[in-house]
């Protein structure tokens, strides 16, 4: 059997398997990593591979683990937190209506609870929500727990650091207030439905690895999600071409606006 068509059969073992459909990532970079692991476990077919997923489920959770890429940081990108500090929070929060934000995405939570911070300082005890959703169960328990090593918090703001996170044992302990703002939810962003009617949708370093076909599908729903006037923000090597065919327009570096 050729190596194609190995993989095309290993994709579809993984989809019944992982629940994650492997045709919707870039099939280089997806191969390449899939590989590196398959060396490391000292594996160089992918039936072998998948009997090994079938017999060990903690290479089965580590393979799921490897597959969906969970870097991320608190206040990453800080020009872009400075936007929602500045425009987008004040826009939103001023119409006076109940306001929708979603991480779709949002791996150790570092990314809505960066919001969550925000929003305290600019609405505390205001009418606002945060939805956060990934499609990896370990990383969400992880986002839930709020224990994070130091590198994740390089971007915090001395105030906020000092505010919201204790020191212990080298880790840092994020308040339980801030925790208790996020509602934190698995969704396969390819398969499941989306939440309607957001303010801001963020959904930053997820598309990067999907084909160019699965990115515009997404863009698309991302875009009826938004009510009038909403924005979408994404990651800053990420760029959506022609944004007015998604009935977007840029408004800065990485954040697009709902066009009404
Ligand atoms: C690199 S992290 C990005 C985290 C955060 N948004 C940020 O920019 O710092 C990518 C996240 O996308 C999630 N992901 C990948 N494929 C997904 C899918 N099909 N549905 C939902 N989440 C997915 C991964 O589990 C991972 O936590």
């Amino acid at each position: 059997m050729t190596a194609i068509m190995d993989y095309e059969i290993f994709k579809q073992k993984v989809k019944i398997k992982v629940g994650l459909d492997l045709g919707s990532y870039k099939e280089q970079q997806m191969r390449r990593r899939i590989n590196q692991l398959m060396q490391r476990y000292n594996i160089s077919a992918y039936a072998e591979f998948l009997e090994l997923l079938d017999k060990d489920p903690s290479i089965l959770k580590h393979f799921t683990d490897y597959l969906t890429i969970n870097t991320s940081q608190f206040f990453r990108d800080p020009a872009v937190y400075q936007a929602l500090e500045t425009e987008l929070l004040p826009n939103v929060l001023k119409k006076g209506e109940p306001v929708k934000i979603w991480s779709a995405g949002c791996s150790i939570g570092a990314e809505p609870y960066s919001i969550a911070i925000l929003l305290q300082e600019k609405a505390p005890g205001g009418n606002w929500r945060i939805m956060a959703t990934d499609f990896d169960l370990s990383i969400l328990a992880k986002a839930k727990a709020g224990i994070y090593p130091d590198n994740t918090l390089s971007n915090v703001p001395q105030r906020f650091r000092q505010r919201h996170f204790t020191e212990q044992d080298g880790n840092f302990i994020l308040d339980e207030r801030t925790k208790s703002l996020i509602q934190f939810k698995q969704q396969n962003l390819l398969t499941d439905r989306f939440e309607p009617n957001c303010d801001i949708i963020l959904c930053r370093n997820v598309f990067i690895y999907f084909t160019v076909e699965t990115q515009d599908a997404l863009i698309t729903r991302f875009t009826q999600s938004l009510k009038p006037d909403g924005y979408f923000i994404i990651g800053c090597s990420e760029m959506i071409s022609d944004p007015a065919r998604f009935r977007l327009r840029k408004v800065r570096p990485a954040i697009y606006q709902k066009i009404s």
